[in-house]
């Protein structure tokens, strides 16, 4: 029995004061049971108390390199859309330290450096019995425009020049700050389930690998998306409170976040992004992007052979027969080579939304708002249909597994295991949504352009041992990273498996990114240790999200790693990886049970830390100037005042610029559009509202001289009167201290057209 004072503890005063009234209210109700767990009020009856928070994360948004396509050319000059955490928090109020957060990150994947400070920040704040290891899910969306070099292993950091510490700690404070409001704003509620379609949502980019898998298999699927069942265009949703309480949504879909491509440098929140933008914003369209009450997740599933390019992969190889050709299948290449051969989103002939921003077409924009838009308009179709109310437990389990040496029993009987992590050579060759992106490591003995590998490459990896190639085969090994721990691990060792449990509703917390036909596989075997062991009923539904927690790269079925495309040569543990993963999450399923095994289950030891040993070659602001006779923040090109404009054109503004790095105006914005309404101003628009960009150019260095292009293009429901575009900007100077200023463009016009 719960004496309802020490959960209350954890709750803020005023929900404290309602969990005490509902409860005392219950134990007068249920005089028959002296002893009244769970209560009427409980999990158990489909009470629950919800919490739910949005946070900036978004690093540093210029000289950094960004995450993803690990192309060392994308190195950021601007802002189209913040990134963003979004929290959901559920609490059985019968027993509230019965808790799970769920962290939904805008960024390529949860990482493990990260995940240690903020669950240390969470424990320091709210004591490690309330947030811990076991039930806070660290998960990215796995978007490619997001900033970079906040990742604790050596191998993602390549491109970034090593670790980016700005960019780490808006991750982890941002974390911290959606957390915490999701923990401030406990409420009881309601949860219930639905599940939808998002027609041409994805396309297999791997579709020769996916055919190795057996035909009987493959025949159960042909129905559930892509071609012949290639992919799955299954949404999931869970939907926090109901009616007048709808307060946010949790989605699951699995689909690259590579809409916006690598020649992108302005950091976005790809599609996930997109479509949590278009959700909040249609719920709430007067508030800011990010200050929204409701809460809308689209999280991330089984990404590994997704792609949000659902046209298809072509060469473009100008001047060569083959230009505009679909690329070789089972090669993804043209004339031999992968850098030719681009997928392309379902907007690549319009391009009309990147022609809009005056950026010349191609960089994908547009195509990202309609891979968006299905997802959020999959979700909103799901939440105003027939749900299913979610009653039972809140449960969660979480074990560290060392994957370099892991050894487990195959349901046939035969002992096999697990090898130290290894890439392949294919993983230089990138996939259709971002080719060779490693193209400087195949190397022969020449200079390259990167610098980090410079330092980094003569510790590189040692040769692999017979063991390592008999273990890993038929992978061929290109980077041999689980031997390679100087200066610091390459690749992480060991990882996080984690589930979380809410009534029916069971969520697989992956470290990496499972094929379509792996998340199949676990998906299945775990729903079915569920029912069989009777920890949920046949209508136990399961998930799989991440990239999470830890970053562990690919995870594909032994049947597809047999093919050793891109996929399979980024499964780091050999061919068994999955089988391993399967083995150890269906084997933690009795610790979600409503009853769960006294004590903790088994746990390899956590990694070492390895943030202290980081090199950064990221070089800090030097200073900044105004050219002389001008003032930061000075319009050296304004807008056109002689003219009115009208919805679909570009309004632009260039200010004299200092560098953004001095100040991420977290929660803020380095731009605003703002309307005259009698004679005050007011803020219509902020730097992540979709229509306006950021642009940072750097002038010189030498002089420290820089400037910024703000540019608005002007909505069709825009309403007509007097505006003007401000800047925000902060100067350091030689010596001294960082100082804020504030520009402003000439006041325009804006008519109906
Ligand atoms: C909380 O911290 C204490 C002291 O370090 C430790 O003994 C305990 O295991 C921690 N609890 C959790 C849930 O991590
Ligand atoms: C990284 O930044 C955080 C917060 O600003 C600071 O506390 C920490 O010391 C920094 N770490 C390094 C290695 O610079
Ligand atoms: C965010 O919303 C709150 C209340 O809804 C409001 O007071 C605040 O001004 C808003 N902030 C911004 C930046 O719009
Ligand atoms: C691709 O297919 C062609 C023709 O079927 C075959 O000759 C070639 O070896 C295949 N290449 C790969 C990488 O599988
Ligand atoms: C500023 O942005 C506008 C709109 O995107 C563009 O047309 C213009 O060329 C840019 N100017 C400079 C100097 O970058
Ligand atoms: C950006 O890359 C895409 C995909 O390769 C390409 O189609 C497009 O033309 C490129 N855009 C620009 C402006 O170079
Ligand atoms: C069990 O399966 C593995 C992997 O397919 C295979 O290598 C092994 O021979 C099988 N063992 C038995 C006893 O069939
Ligand atoms: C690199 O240089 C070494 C020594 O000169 C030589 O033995 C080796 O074959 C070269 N490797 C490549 C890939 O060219
Ligand atoms: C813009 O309009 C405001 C309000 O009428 C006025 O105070 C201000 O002087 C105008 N700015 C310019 C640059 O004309």
């Amino acid at each position: 029995m719960h004496l309802p004072l020490l959960p209350a503890l954890l709750l803020s005063p005023l929900d404290a004061l309602h969990a005490l009234s509902t409860k005392y209210f219950s134990v007068f109700l249920s005089s028959d049971s002296p002893i009244y767990q769970p209560t009427a009020m409980g999990a158990a009856d489909g009470n629950y108390l919800l919490g739910l928070g949005i946070a900036d994360i978004t690093g540093p948004v210029v000289e950094t390199n960004m995450m993803g396509y690990a192309s060392l050319g994308q190195t950021d000059t601007g802002l189209h859309m913040r990134q963003r955490v979004r929290a959901f928090l559920v609490a059985d109020p019968d027993a509230p330290e019965e808790r799970i957060l769920f962290l939904n990150a805008d960024i390529a994947m949860g990482d493990t450096g990260a995940r240690r400070l903020i669950l240390a920040e969470l424990a320091e704040e709210f004591g490690n019995e309330t947030y811990h290891e076991g039930n806070v899910a660290f998960v990215g969306t796995h978007q490619h425009s997001g900033v970079g070099g906040y990742l604790e292993n050596l191998l993602p950091q390549l491109t970034a020049l090593g670790l980016s510490n700005q960019s780490l700690s808006a991750i982890v404070s941002g974390s911290v700050l959606a957390s915490r409001r999701a923990h401030a704003s406990l409420a009881p509620g309601t949860l219930s389930l639905g599940r939808g379609f998002v027609k041409d949502g994805s396309r297999n980019r791997s579709p020769t690998a996916y055919l190795a898998n057996p035909e009987e298999e493959r025949a159960q699927y042909v129905d559930n998306g892509g071609d012949a069942g290639d992919q799955e265009w299954g949404m999931d949703v869970l939907r926090f409170g109901d009616g007048e309480n709808e307060r946010g949504f949790l989605s699951f879909f699995a689909v690259h976040g590579t809409s916006i491509y690598e020649n992108n440098t302005l950091i976005s929140g790809d599609n996930k992004g997109m479509a949590a933008y278009l959700y909040e914003s249609s719920i709430e369209p007067g508030a800011m992007p990010g200050n929204q009450t409701y809460v809308a997740g689209f999280v991330q599933g089984a990404v590994g052979d997704t792609s949000p390019n659902t046209l298809g992969a072509f060469c473009e190889s100008p001047g060569k027969p083959y230009d505009g050709l679909p690329c070789v299948a089972n090669s993804s290449t043209c004339g031999e080579r992968a850098q030719d051969c681009h997928g392309r989103g379902p907007a690549f002939a319009s391009n009309s939304g990147d022609a809009g921003y005056g950026l010349g077409a191609g960089y994908g924009f547009a195509s990202n708002v309609e891979i968006g838009k299905k997802q959020a308009d999959a979700a909103r179709a799901v939440l105003g249909g027939g749900m299913t109310s979610v009653k039972g437990s809140v449960r969660s389990v979480h074990v560290f597994v060392d994957m370099a040496t892991h050894e487990f029993v195959l349901p046939n009987g035969t002992r096999v295991g697990t090898c130290p992590a290894a890439m392949g050579f294919s993983f230089a060759g990138g996939t259709t949504d971002g080719p060779g992106a490693f193209d400087f490591i195949q190397g022969d003995n020449k200079t390259s352009q990167n610098p980090f590998w410079e330092i980094v490459k003569d510790v590189i990896t040692p040769d692999p041992s017979k063991e390592q190639v008999a273990c890993q085969y038929p992978k061929p090994i290109l980077l041999n990273t689980g031997y390679a721990h100087e200066p610091y691990e390459w690749s992480p060792g060991t990882v996080d498996v984690q589930l979380l449990r809410v009534g029916n509703f069971v969520m697989l917390i992956i470290p990496g990114e499972l094929t379509t036909m792996a998340g199949r596989r676990i998906r299945e075997a775990v729903r079915a240790e569920l029912i069989s062991s009777g920890v949920v009923g046949e209508d136990a539904q399961v998930v799989v999200a991440g990239p999470a927690n830890t970053y562990g790269h690919y995870i594909t079925t032994r049947e597809e790693y047999s093919v050793q495309r891109y996929e399979g040569a980024s499964t780091l543990y050999g061919p068994f990886t999955l089988e391993a993963y399967i083995d150890k999450y269906t084997s933690l399923v009795s610790f979600l049970g409503d009853v769960p095994p006294i004590g903790s289950p088994p746990s390899d030891e956590a990694p070492a830390e390895q943030l202290s040993k980081a090199i950064s070659l990221q070089t800090s602001v030097k200073f900044d100037a105004a050219p002389i006779g001008k003032r930061f923040g000075q319009v050296v090109q304004d807008v056109v005042t002689t003219a009115p404009y009208r919805s679909g054109q570009s309004v632009f503004a260039r200010f004299v610029g200092a560098n953004p790095r001095n100040n991420l105006h977290l929660e803020g914005t380095f731009l605003s559009v703002d309307r005259l309404d009698s004679d005050s101003w007011t803020t219509v628009k902020s730097d992540s509202h979709p229509s306006t960009l950021y642009r940072w150019t750097r002038e010189s260095t030498v002089l420290g001289t820089s400037t910024v292009n703000i540019s608005w293009t002007i909505e069709s429901d825009t309403a007509p009167g007097i505006y003007r575009i401000r800047y925000f900007g902060d100067s350091k100077p030689l010596i001294g201290s960082i100082s804020e200023f504030v520009g402003s463009s000439s006041n325009f016009t804006v008519v109906v057209s």
